[in-house]
């Protein structure tokens, strides 16, 4: 295990508040290990801020093991930045060099405003869930046992991997068009292949996409920069299925 430890140029977006401007900012950091995380360079980096009497740099995470979706950065123009299937608290600074500069900013969108720094407000994301993303059952007592209700092998798991979505909202940061068909299209998806989301199906997806237009988020154009910045490595397949969703319960709904 080599204890070399790294100097690194930053350059971090700051913005006081959602109505400041921002701009990139210029810094150093050291004592820096390769196996350190990336949220964990961060942490080095706003603790030599502080010693020197400046203000930490704001950044969102909580699990810090790529589960809750709150570690959104943009760094070297990629969510996520440079490594594959990983949030930014998963990403180690072994993809990193020593002496290297690296930017660091939010994730853009009209949707996703900035905060502070770096923390974006993602509560639109919540509001399309809201929109349809659950299904409506009676847990108070006699619910069916789950195993009574057949899957199919193929649907259960495609379901489930729909249902990986962590919400971090990389897809949207990645896409030219700030679409956020990938995360919707997971969240419909996880419902649509199982016999318990298919009651409410039409609303589901009906509600689910009209909230996606409300919030601002632009439309898909198939370039598929989301599915390789995913770091659930969440299909295009779902973004067809909702497509066929949503046409279906347009044609049908009465
Ligand atoms: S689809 Fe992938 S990139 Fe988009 S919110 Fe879900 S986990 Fe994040
Ligand atoms: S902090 Fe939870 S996924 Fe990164």
């Amino acid at each position: 295990m080599s204890d070399k430890l790294m100097k690194l140029t930053l350059k971090i977006w700051r913005q006081k508040d959602a109505d400041s401007p921002g701009k990139m900012e210029s810094y150093q950091v050291e004592g820096i290990s390769e196996h350190m995380s990336f949220l964990e360079m961060l942490d080095v980096f706003n603790e030599q801020q502080i010693n020197q009497g400046n203000e930490p740099v704001a950044f969102d995470h909580d699990c810090r093991e790529g589960i809750c979706g709150m570690c959104s950065l943009q760094i070297n123009g990629e969510p996520h930045g440079p490594d594959r299937g990983v949030t930014t608290c998963q990403l180690h600074m072994r993809m990193f060099n020593d002496g290297d500069t690296i930017t660091i900013e939010p994730f853009r969108a009209k949707a996703f405003p900035v905060i502070k720094d770096l923390v974006v407000d993602r509560t639109s994301f919540d509001r399309i869930q809201h929109a349809g993303g659950f299904i409506s059952v009676n847990t108070s007592g006699n619910t069916q046992d789950a195993n009574n209700i057949p899957v199919e092998k193929e649907n259960a798991d495609k379901a489930f991997d729909a249902a990986t979505c962590i919400g971090c909202g990389a897809c949207v940061a990645a896409c030219k068009n700030a679409s956020a068909m990938l995360f919707v299209s997971a969240k419909v998806s996880q419902f649509a292949l199982l016999p318990q989301g298919k009651i409410e199906a039409k609303d589901r997806v009906l509600n689910m996409v009209h909230q996606m237009d409300e919030e601002g988020f632009g439309n898909c154009s198939n370039t598929g920069a989301c599915e390789v910045e995913c770091p659930k490595g969440i299909s295009l397949e779902n973004i067809a299925r909702m497509n066929r969703e949503y046409l279906k319960a347009s044609l049908t709904k009465e």
